[in-house]
């Protein structure tokens, strides 16, 4: 596992050195990575994502005069604000996301308590495994055990959703937020996005989720995903229907020829999207890895062709995963346009499958890969 027992160390000395002082309080969130059922989340549909033993990891301690200092131990960066003057800035620095999180718990009518801290983190920036989601939960954590108030899972994610909705500006779905605040150790996490509805759902034995990373940082993900979002409503109206969730395959290859070539392939992506997802779960549930696999490698030929949101280095990486000996399916996963693939494997085949694939895709791209097993861990929790 990655060191998740080390970070808080690290976290807490960290906090010692700054504050000449203990932390009193330790929290954590968990980034995460997507198994299945990726661009549908936004269409009120289904997500089978894992939380993973990455994530972000806050020490602090709360203090009496209305203020929020802290200090990134990962951009080597400190800023501070005051809960009664809750505006948002006007640099996207990584304070914002801080800020919103507390502006958004203040309009909820929380009575918040300041506290100065310090943030640390492993999952890597921008590279799809959501990292911000994951700081923001761990911050809602943070105030929840400073200020006293009961904390919980589902109306957190909410909460923090609407802060990068309308604090941060990116118009994401609800998936990392949800899994971020809920994951559940050793499982995957079935969410119907439209009743945030869970299910558990377990890996199956003796395999192993690998991680990807093609070290593509993502450039105009922003835009373009919001152009997705645009494309699947327009469709949804023209179907007649509130959201792509509402087609099941069969009424859309009735009502397909209603649409335009670009809408029909958007469309055709969230609607088989979903029902692979549903199927993934089954799966799963059987202990069919196989049959998980091979809706993960439909998974991400819907995405490249029909929903044109991969990139070369993505495609290049998954085909070289899918034809590993040992190797179920490989995807993209997260937003896309570059981030990460995932791959799941027999596990007894991790050393040669991470050896093979690193060498493979350098050789193929000249860039150097990062590739980790990842485990399913808990969600958010305050951890001391
Ligand atoms: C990003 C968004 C999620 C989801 C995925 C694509 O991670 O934050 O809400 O839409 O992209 O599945």
């Amino acid at each position: 596992m990655a060191n998740v027992t080390s970070l808080k160390e690290q976290v807490v000395e960290r906090f010692k050195r700054l504050f000449d002082d203990e932390p009193t309080i330790v929290v954590r969130a968990p980034g995460r990575v997507n198994l299945i059922g990726e661009h549908t989340d936004y269409n009120d549909g289904f997500v089978l994502p894992m939380a993973i033993d990455r994530g972000v990891w806050v020490a602090l301690q709360p203090r009496e005069d209305g203020k929020v200092f802290v200090y990134s131990a990962d951009f080597e960066d400190g800023g501070e604000f005051s809960l009664n003057k809750l505006e948002k800035g006007t640099a996207d620095s990584w304070l914002e996301y801080i800020k919103g999180v507390a502006a958004a718990l203040h309009d909820e009518g929380k009575s918040l308590t300041g506290w100065e801290g310090v943030v640390t983190g492993n999952v890597p920036i921008g590279s799809g495994l959501s990292s911000s989601a994951a700081l923001q939960i761990a911050i809602t954590q943070a105030f929840a055990a400073a200020s006293d108030f009961t904390w919980e899972g589902t109306p957190m994610a909410k909460l923090v959703q609407r802060v990068e909705n309308q604090w941060m500006g990116v118009q994401t779905g609800i998936m990392d937020q949800m899994i971020s605040a809920n994951g559940s150790a050793g499982n995957a996490l079935l969410i119907d996005c439209r009743s945030l509805e869970t299910t558990a759902v377990p890996l199956p034995e003796r395999t192993a989720v690998v991680v990807l990373d093609t070290m593509v940082r993502r450039g105009l993900v922003d835009s373009k995903y919001n152009e997705r979002r645009e494309q699947c409503e327009a469709a949804a109206a023209v179907m007649g229907v509130e959201m792509l969730r509402d087609v099941d395959l069969y009424t859309f290859l009735q009502k397909q020829h209603l649409l335009e070539p670009l809408a029909r392939q958007r469309a055709r992506h969230v609607i088989s999207e979903n029902e692979r997802t549903l199927l993934a779960a089954i799966a799963m549930q059987r202990e069919d890895s196989v049959g998980l696999g091979a809706l993960m490698n439909a998974s991400h030929a819907s995405l490249r062709d029909d929903f044109a949101v991969s990139c070369d280095e993505l495609d290049i990486f998954v085909e070289i995963a899918q034809r590993q000996a040992g190797c179920f399916g490989a995807r993209m996963t997260g937003a896309g346009f570059g981030g990460c693939a995932v791959a799941l494997i027999s596990a007894e085949n991790i050393t040669q499958f991470t050896t093979t694939v690193t060498a493979e895709y350098q050789a193929a791209t000249g860039k150097k890969p990062n590739v980790y097993v990842c485990f399913p861990t808990n969600g958010a929790e305050r951890v001391m």
